[in-house]
């Protein structure tokens, strides 16, 4: 694992939004994995304003998101769905159709795991997954002791993650229990992975997963036998390393 070091959460965002447009240059027909939660939403903002100043284009670009939570619809304000439009697909010139997030309002979740796996594969896999990391190593959704060879699939959600993620609903109550995510597997059938890591409340987080061994215990910690993952941390997430 290749590790930036960046010396703050602004930089950060600007080193991985320079790597994406990278690859866009270079594979305007990419596929992109796109992830949630406060780490990334820098990088999307770097990304709009480089759509705005630049023209880079995203005609062509497809995108697969990792996991969206289950049992609310596409529509409402806290689904992964509307978070990827507010923060970034509105903004570009991205087609709708190229967009893709689980749908967790399906009456057949089973079947809706399995046919994100195959348009995984339709694309021809992934080459960029962009990752944030939970403070238990959770990446995507798969909780501690989720098999590392899991497809996309069903999960309980932990309780420590129902509460990290309950600042954005208006209790806790209202944050679903399950979510369909990528499996670990799936992820790390990714050609390149960029991990973003940012804040003091990550640094432990980050420790175990360079120095710790791998283990189901700590999902994040199979990165390590991953060929290409570069890790963008900044100081504070640095500073116990
Ligand atoms: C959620 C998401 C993960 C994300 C994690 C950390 O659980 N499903 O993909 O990495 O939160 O989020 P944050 O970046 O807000 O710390």
């Amino acid at each position: 694992m290749k590790i930036i070091q960046t010396k703050d959460y602004s930089h950060l965002s600007r080193v991985a939004a320079e790597k994406i447009i990278h690859l866009i240059k270079q594979k305007p027909n990419a596929v992109l994995g796109l992830a949630t939660g406060s780490t990334p939403k820098g990088v999307y903002e770097q990304l709009v304003l480089d759509h705005k100043q630049n023209q880079t284009t995203y005609q062509h670009i497809r995108t697969v998101n990792l996991d969206e939570y289950v049992g609310i619809s596409a529509d409402h304000p806290n689904s992964y769905h509307s978070f990827m439009r507010k923060n970034l697909f509105q903004y570009i010139d991205i087609h709708p159709n190229h967009t893709h997030i689980p749908n967790g309002k399906t009456d057949n979740l089973d079947k809706e795991c399995l046919e994100y796996d195959q348009l995984i594969h339709k694309l021809s896999g992934i080459d960029l997954q962009l990752l944030g990391i939970g403070h238990n190593g959770h990446i995507g959704f798969n909780e501690p002791h989720t098999s590392f060879s899991s497809q996309t699939h069903v999960v309980q959600l932990a309780q420590s993650t129902r509460e990290a993620n309950s600042r954005f609903f208006s209790s806790i109550e209202d944050v679903p229990s399950q979510a369909i995510t990528m499996g670990i597997q799936t992820i790390m059938n990714s050609k390149q992975i960029l991990l973003l890591v940012s804040g003091k409340s990550k640094a432990k987080t980050l420790e175990r997963l360079v120095n710790g061994f791998v283990t189901e215990a700590f999902p994040a910690s199979i990165l390590q036998q991953h060929p290409n993952v570069t890790i963008i941390a900044d100081e504070d997430a640095m500073s116990i390393l």
